[in-house]
């Protein structure tokens, strides 16, 4: 069912004029923003669905790490909808792995990878989601993602004042200020983190153990592997790298300046991005053990082993189920 179509769907008259507004002027990069639950999502689908029906191409940059439409959680996805079937049975077309399920932490990933899911797009339009993170650091993520991506529009979907802010920092840009429908509800924390469990299950469904070689791999985003390896009796594993001594032992002591302390184990259920030699991501994967004697890294994924040269690990810890069980503190690696 389209989503123009949907009985449930209420769409106010300013919506509409909006999304009429936006095929009629073709303004080509639409970004989406609001706080949580105002209807960012609702509102794609329905543009989505509008431009469509005027007989144009759309992609989406589904760019909400937490509460995801298209994809995995944590990944920013690019994905081409139709006039037949959900958001949710998109698959993505591209990804850029984030590393989080909040931008918080990971702004520089979020801006990144948005960027460049926009500038491989070919299609007439492209709508751009984002997190409802709106305050504070998300204010700051709003304003350089209008700064780099330069929309054609921006949608400002608030309730009363909570976007006043970014929308003043830029008023220089084209802005639609909406109100959200009537039939807009939250979601609690457990359907928050329900939806994101179902999406992380849904994209691991078919995915099967496979080993890769470390010395084949290329490690980004971490110190790790990133030195040459030297023999620490205490350690499983040791190296040094130009930001001094990286080791992984059981009994791990406090961190130092030069002495970086991994704690044994810690690779368990870690959920990395998959990127191959010209470093596009390929998808995500959760790492299984790190076999430092044989050289062996496993790795839960529904990639294409081939595919697999570089390792980015992220900083949360995830069951094939899809169940989140904990995260890293940020900078343990
Ligand atoms: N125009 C609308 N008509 C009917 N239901 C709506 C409308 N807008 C929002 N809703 C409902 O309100 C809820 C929140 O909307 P939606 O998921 O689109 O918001 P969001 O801003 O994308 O939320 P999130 O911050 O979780 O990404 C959903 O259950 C959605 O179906
Ligand atoms: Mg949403």
């Amino acid at each position: 069912m389209t989503m123009i179509k949907n009985p449930d769907l209420d769409i106010p008259p300013l919506w509409e004029n909006a999304a009429n507004r936006i095929v009629s002027n073709r303004w080509r990069k639409i970004l989406v923003m609001g706080g949580i639950d105002r209807g960012k999502s609702t509102f794609c689908k329905y543009l989505a669905g509008v431009i469509l029906e005027s007989g144009y191409e759309v992609a989406v940059v589904d760019a909400d790490v937490g509460q995801k439409d298209i994809g995995p959680p944590a990944t920013i996805t690019l994905g081409y909808p139709t006039l037949i079937g959900s958001f949710e049975d998109i698959e993505p077309t591209a990804m850029y792995f984030v590393g989080s399920v909040t931008p918080e932490g990971h702004l520089l990933p979020m801006v990144v990878g948005t960027k460049k899911m926009v500038e491989i797009v070919k299609t007439n339009f492209v709508i751009i989601n984002t997190t409802g993170l709106i305050h504070q650091a998300g204010r700051v993520l709003k304003g350089y993602k209008i700064e780099l991506i330069k929309p054609d529009v921006i949608v400002a979907i608030e309730k009363s004042h909570e976007l006043k802010t970014i929308m003043r920092q830029y008023r220089n840009h084209r802005i639609i200020r909406l109100e959200p429908s009537n039939k807009a509800v939250s979601k609690n924390l457990d359907q928050r983190r329900e939806r994101r469990e179902k999406a992380f299950s849904r994209y691991f469904r078919s995915a099967v153990e496979v080993n890769l070689n470390l010395r084949e791999l290329i490690f980004q985003r971490t110190l790790l592997f990133t030195g040459k390896r030297i023999e620490r009796e205490d350690c499983m594993y040791s190296e040094l790298t130009s930001e001094g001594v990286v080791s992984v032992s059981k009994n791990s002591p406090q961190s130092t300046g030069f002495q970086k302390n991994i704690v044994a184990g810690f690779e368990k259920n870690l959920l990395c991005g998959l990127a191959n030699w010209r470093n596009h991501c390929v998808g995500i994967g959760i790492i299984n053990s790190i076999d430092f004697s044989e050289g062996v890294l496993r790795v839960v994924t529904p990639v294409d082993k081939e595919k697999i040269r570089i390792i980015q690990p992220g900083e949360i810890y995830l069951e094939p189920s899809g169940r989140e069980i904990g995260r890293m503190k940020p900078g343990s690696l």
